[in-house]
């Protein structure tokens, strides 16, 4: 295990304390601190005839009393080449983590600390390794398989390149939409955010299409890998002291308990959010037929869906059973969404504050592209149900 930027944000005594009380293996490699740390730079052991080395990186940025990360490709300098399966647990970027594999080619796995989006496929190394993410703040296992193949020195994992194809797709479409608006814009201000916008799917595109060449390009033996990501429910065993604990918070933020709102970190409560967006109820007047048919779909029924998992303040979660949260004129903070709770209208549509005050000048999307509905639908958290011909038809309004 790493301790990274959450653990030591509460501070250095207690992380050591807890990792002892628990007798967690924690490694660091690349921290070099006045008084040393109790933790070794390498874990190495073999299982089953395989030799692993272990390895921790914090980021540059992690700031510790006393300590300072150093350069990780100096820390990792003396790993095993040959058999050992080399593995590194990281707290840095990915631009840092691609570096550090091409400085260091004995890396055969780096595994993502804690990953702002857990991503299923694992990447491939500039190295011939890959790199992965095993969930985020502990909610989710990640379960890696590998084979090792006699003759192959880098890693595949098969989905690899199917999921890069699919998000070379997905940047194609967004291209060829953002083109299409380009084209329809009125006038020059709107044609200049879009082209701003088309840069950057642009260079995205590229960087993916260059990333699917390398996954083709690769061919040849490989040993194969394969992660899943086990998400840690209610039918896992809990560590009951830690159970309780994470209860007892999670009925305070959820309201449950007069000491409710106080109890959360920043003190008092967000104001009630007061912004572009004004909530699926200020339509129901004007498009009553729409909102009927809004009201029988899963949108209507989304934060229930969160506030039955209680998770609704859960800032992994929030953001896409709300509306708005993607735009930055919308709502940041789960407690302040009012009558944004729910994958309201203005989440297909857009911001209605303007609409609302002048129908007839200011109208709103008509047609939602899908681009729209793959901001949340987006093949990671939904583990890749959506399917456009399928999911359309079953949101519109019009019946089919
Ligand atoms: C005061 C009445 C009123 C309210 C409130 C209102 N609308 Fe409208 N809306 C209209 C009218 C009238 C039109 C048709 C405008 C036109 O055709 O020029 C319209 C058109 C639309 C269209 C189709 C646009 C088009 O070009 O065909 C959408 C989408 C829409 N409204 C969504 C919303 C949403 C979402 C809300 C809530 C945020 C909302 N409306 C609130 C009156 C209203
Ligand atoms: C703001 C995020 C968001 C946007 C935008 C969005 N969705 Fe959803 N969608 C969700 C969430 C969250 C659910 C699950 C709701 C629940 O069951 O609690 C969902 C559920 C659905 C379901 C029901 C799935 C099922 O099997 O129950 C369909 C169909 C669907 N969305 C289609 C679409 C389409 C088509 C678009 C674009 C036109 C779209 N969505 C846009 C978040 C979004
Ligand atoms: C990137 C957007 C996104 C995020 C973040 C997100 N969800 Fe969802 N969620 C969806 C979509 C889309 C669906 C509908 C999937 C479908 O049925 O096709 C959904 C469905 C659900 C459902 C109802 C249907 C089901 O599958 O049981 C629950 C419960 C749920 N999400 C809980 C969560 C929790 C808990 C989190 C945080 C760990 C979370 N969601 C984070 C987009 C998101
Ligand atoms: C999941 C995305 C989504 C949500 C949520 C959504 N819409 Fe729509 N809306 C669409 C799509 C797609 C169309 C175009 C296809 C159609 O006409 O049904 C549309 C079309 C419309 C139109 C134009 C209809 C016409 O007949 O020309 C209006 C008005 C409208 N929506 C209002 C609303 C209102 C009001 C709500 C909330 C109660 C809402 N929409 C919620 C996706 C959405």
């Amino acid at each position: 295990m790493l301790p990274a930027r959450g653990e030591f944000a509460l501070g250095r005594a207690f992380v050591e304390a807890v990792a002892a009380e628990y007798q967690l293996p924690y490694v660091v490699s690349n921290l070099e601190c006045g008084t040393p740390l109790p933790w070794p730079a390498v874990i190495e052991r073999a299982e089953g005839g395989v030799h692993f080395a272990i390895y921790g990186v914090v980021s540059g940025e992690l700031s510790v009393p006393a300590c300072r990360a150093s350069d990780p490709a100096r820390a990792l300098a003396g790993a095993p080449v040959g058999d050992t399966v080399v593995v590194v647990l990281s707290d840095q970027e990915e631009a840092q983590d691609l570096a550090l594999a091409r400085a260091v080619p004995a890396i055969d796995f780096i595994v993502v600390a804690d990953a702002a989006s857990p991503f299923r496929v694992p990447e491939p190394l500039p190295n011939g390794g890959l790199r992965l993410s095993n969930g985020s703040r502990g909610k989710m296992l990640g379960v890696l398989r590998g084979e090792l193949v006699p003759g192959a020195s880098a890693w595949r994992d098969a989905g690899t390149r199917a999921a890069k194809a699919a998000e070379v797709d997905s940047a194609r479409v967004r291209v060829s939409e953002v083109d299409k608006r380009i084209r329809e814009a009125a006038d020059d201000k709107t044609r200049d955010r879009l082209s701003r916008q088309r840069e950057f799917w642009q260079q995205r595109l590229a960087k993916l299409d260059a990333e699917l060449a390398a996954a083709v390009e690769a061919s040849g033996p490989a040993h194969r890998a394969s992660n899943e990501l086990v998400a840690l429910g209610d039918d896992v065993g809990e560590h009951a002291r830690t159970y309780d604990r994470v209860q007892a918070v999670k009925a305070t933020m959820s309201g449950a308990t007069p000491m409710a709102q106080g109890m959360v970190e920043s003190g008092d409560p967000p104001p009630a959010y007061t912004g572009a967006f004004v909530g699926s109820e200020a339509c129901a007047g004007c498009h009553p037929a729409e909102t009927a048919q809004w009201q029988g779909t899963a949108h209507a029924r989304a934060w229930a869906s969160l506030e039955g998992v209680k998770r609704q303040f859960d800032s992994d979660c929030w953001r896409c059973h709300a509306t708005g949260a993607f735009s930055p004129e919308g709502p940041g903070d789960p407690r302040s969404l009012g009558s944004l709770v729910n994958v309201g209208c203005e989440s297909c549509h857009g911001a209605g504050r303007d609409h609302v005050l002048s129908p007839g000048d200011k109208p709103l999307v008509a047609n939602p592209p899908t681009s729209q509905c793959t901001q949340c639908h987006d093949k990671k958290q939904d583990d890749g149900r959506f399917d456009e011909a399928t999911y359309r038809p079953r949101v519109v309004h019009s019946s089919p």
